[in-house]
């Protein structure tokens, strides 16, 4: 449901001669026009791939402070971000969530000021593998979900993202039918918890260990409307492939 959403989280890499490379490269790959595409590169680079950019790529950022600016040693605004042309940010990453430490209350607080600054979501859920083996895939995933929906408003500026921690960053993709059970019962979620209509028209995408070989089938499901890539977005050819996975 939704266009297809392809998003690229470059995450803490590069320099601005291997960016520089990439965005060219990029710039030069022949990308289906039915998908939005979205790079969220790091901060600093932001700007560098903005002026490069050359097609219809959005760009987004992979964090952003829990309100107005000030007095915030290090940290970014969701002003600052309107400001250098930034459309997204991506919220609830895993390794926010399980390395830096951020809570469900700190980034529906997040969520909650990069909406009224007009700054859309990729707000991210999903389960650690302990999570899993106890059965609690779905209670975990509807945790998250509901930190997210007491802070949106307006879903229109929303995409889900399911990345199971497991997956990210280890090879071990969920095969399609562990995301697409969960994609379809997150899509229930919000037609119980939202409405039917947020339920049809919002993207659930996936992310976790996604690449140019093993997206395809991924797409196929009914309730995957695109992913959201790591590693592989670091490669051009293959970043390109992913996108052109559109059913
Ligand atoms: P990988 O594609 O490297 O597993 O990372 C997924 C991810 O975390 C995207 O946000």
């Amino acid at each position: 449901s939704g266009k297809f959403f392809v998003g690229g989280n470059w995450k803490c890499n590069g320099t601005k001669d291997s960016i520089s490379k990439l965005v060219s490269e990029l710039n030069a790959a022949t990308l289906e026009t039915d998908v939005d595409v979205v790079v969220a590169p790091p901060f600093i680079y932001i700007d560098q791939v903005k002026n490069s950019l050359t097609g219809r790529i959005e760009v987004s950022a992979q964090n952003v402070w829990i309100g107005k600016g000030g007095a915030y040693t290090g940290e970014i605004s969701a002003e600052q971000l309107v400001d250098i042309g930034v459309q997204w940010v991506i919220l609830g990453h895993s390794e926010r969530r399980h390395i830096i430490g951020e809570d469900d209350e700190f980034i529906g607080k997040k969520a909650a000021y990069a909406l009224s600054q007009n700054v859309k979501l990729i707000a991210c859920i999903g389960e650690l593998l302990e999570e899993r083996e106890a059965g609690k895939t779905f209670d975990v995933c509807f945790k998250q979900m509901k930190a997210f929906a007491d802070s949106i408003s307006n879903w229109a500026d929303v995409v889900i993202a399911y990345e199971p921690v497991w997956a990210i960053g280890t090879g071990k993709v969920a095969t399609p039918e562990q995301a697409q059970e969960v994609h379809a019962a997150v899509r229930d979620w919000l037609k119980t918890n939202v409405s039917p209509e947020v339920a049809s028209s919002t993207r659930i995408i996936y992310g976790g260990s996604v690449n140019a070989a093993n997206c395809a089938e991924l797409a196929k499901k009914e309730d995957i409307d695109g992913f959201l890539v790591g590693g592989a977005s670091l490669k051009a050819p293959d970043f390109a492939t992913i996108v052109n996975s559109v059913t």
